[in-house]
C-alpha cells in the first residue's frame, strides 16, 4: 500500500515538473509573440515585410558567387581573378572577358581557347588592353599592371564553360578558368518584362580590401552591423563582400538571423599593396562587381563599411514617394554612373546610431569618387561607359565615417543644416527602423 502511495506521489511530482516546464516555454513563446505584436502596433510596412519571412529564400541570385573568383596564376607573370562569357548581341560569337594583373613590364603573349560544355574545345583570338585606371606613364609606386584579357570567337559554337590561356613566352601550359556566363539583353518585349521582375533593385559590393581595419569604426562591430542594416532598410538585401574573411564573425552571426544575403568572395591579391596601388585595387574590385551584377540587379555601388549611402527615398517604392529607381529613370539610358557627394563625418563610438554623428569636416576629401552604377548597358560597354552625372545633394549623398584627429582650419560643420526637412524625416525613419532591430 505504501509503495502504491509513493508511486502516486512520484507520478504527481513528475506531472508538476512537466506542467511547469510547459508553462515556461509557453511564456517564452508569448513574450516572443508580444515582441512582434509591438512591431505590428507600429504598422511599419517595411519592417513587417522583413520580419514575416524570416527564412532566406533561395533566389537564383544565390549563385552570385559562382564560379568563385580567386587570383590564380596564368603563366609566369600573370594572375587572373574572374572570367566572364559575354555573347555578342546582334552577330554570332562572343568573347571571354578576364580580369588580370601582371608583373610590370612582362610581355603579354598568349594563346587562348574556349572549352565548350559539350566537351569540344575551340581556338579563340587573343587580345588584351590595359585597364583605364592605369597611368599612361609607368609609375614607380607599384609592381603590377591591370589588364583585361579577351578570347574572341566569331561563330556560335555553343555555350563555353571555361577559357584556357597559354603563356607562349614561358610555361606553355594552358590554365583553365571557369566562365561566368552573362546573358545578353533579349530584344523581345515579353522576356524584358520577366527579366526585370526577377532582378534585384540594387546590390552593394563591400570592399574589405581597402577598408582601414585600424580605424575606430572598424574596431566597432556594432557600427559594421549598422552598415548592413541601414542599407537593408533602404531595400538592399544583397551584399557581395570582397575579402569576406575579414568580416567579423559576430557580425556574420547576427546577420545570419536576418533576411540579408551575404555573398562572400575571397581576394588573395598576389602583389604587394601600397599607397600607390589603392585606387587600382579598388578599380579591379569595381570591375568585377559590375560584371558580376549584370542581369542580377538594377543598380550597384561599391562601398567600404564606413560609408553609408543616403538616397532621399527607398529602393523599393513605399507608395508615398518615387523610389530611387523611378527618380533615376528620368536620366537618359546612356547615363550609367551617378556620382554621389561624400561627406567625411567624424565618427564617435559613443553615439549609438550612425546618423547621430552630426559633425563633418568639409576640408577632408574622399580619396575616390563614389558612384551609383546603373546596370542597363550591354555588358561589353559597361566598363567603358563614360556617361556620368553628379547627383544633387537633395537626391542622395554618402557619409564616410572617419576619425577626426586632425580637423581642417575651417572647423567642423553640422551636416543636418544642409538637408531638407522631408529628407531628414526619411533619414530618421531609417534610423528608427534600425533601432527596432538592435
Ligand atoms: C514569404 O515568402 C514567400 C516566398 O517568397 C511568399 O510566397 C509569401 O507570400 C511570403 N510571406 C509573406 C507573409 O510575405
Ligand atoms: C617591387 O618589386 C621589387 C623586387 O621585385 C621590390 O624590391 C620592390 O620593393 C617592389 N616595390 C613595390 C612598391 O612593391
Ligand atoms: C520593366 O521595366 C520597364 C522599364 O525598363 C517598365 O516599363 C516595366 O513596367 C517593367 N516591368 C515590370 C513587370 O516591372
Ligand atoms: C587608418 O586609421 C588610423 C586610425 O585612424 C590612421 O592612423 C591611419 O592613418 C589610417 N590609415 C590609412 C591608410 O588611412
Ligand atoms: C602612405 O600613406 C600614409 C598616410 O596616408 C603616409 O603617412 C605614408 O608616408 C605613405 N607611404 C608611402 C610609401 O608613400
Amino acid at each position: 500500500m505504501r509503495k502504491y502511495q509513493q508511486l502516486v506521489l512520484l507520478v504527481i511530482s513528475c506531472l508538476s515538473v512537466g506542467i511547469l516546464l510547459m508553462y515556461k516555454t509557453e511564456n517564452n513563446r508569448l513574450k516572443y509573440v508580444l515582441k512582434y505584436v509591438n512591431f505590428f502596433g507600429r504598422n511599419d510596412a517595411a519592417v513587417l515585410r522583413r520580419l514575416e519571412n524570416g527564412t532566406k529564400d533561395d533566389l537564383p541570385q544565390a549563385a552570385m558567387w559562382r564560379p568563385l573568383p580567386v587570383w590564380q596564376m596564368i603563366g609566369d607573370s600573370f594572375h587572373a581573378y574572374s572570367a566572364f562569357w559575354i555573347r555578342n548581341e546582334l552577330v554570332a560569337g562572343g568573347e571571354a572577358h578576364v580580369l588580370v594583373v601582371g608583373k610590370k613590364g612582362a610581355v603579354v603573349d598568349f594563346r587562348c581557347s574556349l572549352d565548350l560544355l559539350n566537351g569540344r574545345s575551340v581556338q579563340g583570338k587573343f587580345r588584351f588592353q590595359r585597364d583605364s585606371s592605369e597611368p599612361p606613364v609607368d609609375d614607380k609606386l607599384s609592381n603590377f599592371t591591370s589588364y583585361h584579357f579577351f578570347c574572341q570567337v566569331s561563330r556560335d559554337f555553343g555555350q563555353p564553360g571555361s577559357v584556357s590561356f597559354t603563356d607562349i613566352t614561358s610555361t606553355k601550359v594552358p590554365v583553365k578558368l571557369r566562365l561566368r556566363s552573362i546573358k545578353p539583353k533579349t530584344q523581345g518585349k515579353e522576356s524584358k518584362v520577366s527579366a526585370n521582375q526577377s532582378r534585384l533593385p540594387a546590390t552593394i559590393c563591400v570592399d574589405l580590401v581597402g577598408f582601414n581595419s585600424t580605424s575606430r569604426f572598424a574596431r566597432n562591430e556594432n557600427a559594421i552591423l549598422q552598415f548592413f542594416l541601414f542599407h537593408q532598410a533602404l531595400g538592399i538585401d544583397h551584399f557581395l563582400v570582397y575579402n569576406y574573411d575579414d568580416l567579423p564573425e559576430e557580425v556574420i552571426r547576427v546577420l545570419d538571423r536576418t533576411n540579408i544575403h551575404l555573398v562572400g568572395l575571397p581576394f588573395n591579391f598576389p602583389f604587394q599593396q601600397t599607397n600607390g596601388t589603392v585606387s587600382r585595387v579598388r578599380q579591379l574590385i569595381h570591375n568585377d562587381c559590375l560584371l558580376r551584377n549584370v542581369n542580377q540587379a538594377g543598380f550597384t555601388l561599391l562601398l567600404q563599411p564606413n560609408e553609408l549611402f543616403f538616397p532621399n527615398s527607398r529602393f523599393t517604392a513605399d507608395g508615398t514617394k518615387g523610389s530611387v529607381q523611378q527618380q533615376l529613370r528620368h536620366f537618359s539610358s546612356e547615363t550609367t554612373r551617378f556620382e554621389l557627394a561624400t561627406m567625411s563625418v567624424c565618427y564617435d563610438e559613443n553615439g549609438k546610431f550612425l546618423p547621430d554623428n552630426s559633425q563633418y569636416d568639409p576640408e577632408r576629401r574622399a580619396p575616390y569618387k563614389l558612384l551609383l552604377n546603373r546596370l542597363e548597358l550591354p555588358p561589353s560597354q559597361l566598363l567603358a561607359s563614360t556617361g556620368e552625372v553628379e547627383l544633387a545633394l537633395s537626391a542622395a549623398f554618402v557619409h564616410r565615417y572617419v576619425d577626426c584627429d586632425h580637423v581642417g582650419r575651417d572647423g567642423l560643420h553640422d551636416w543636418r543644416n544642409g538637408v531638407r526637412q522631408d529628407f531628414m524625416e526619411h533619414i530618421n525613419g531609417l534610423r528608427n527602423e534600425v533601432h527596432l532591430l538592435i
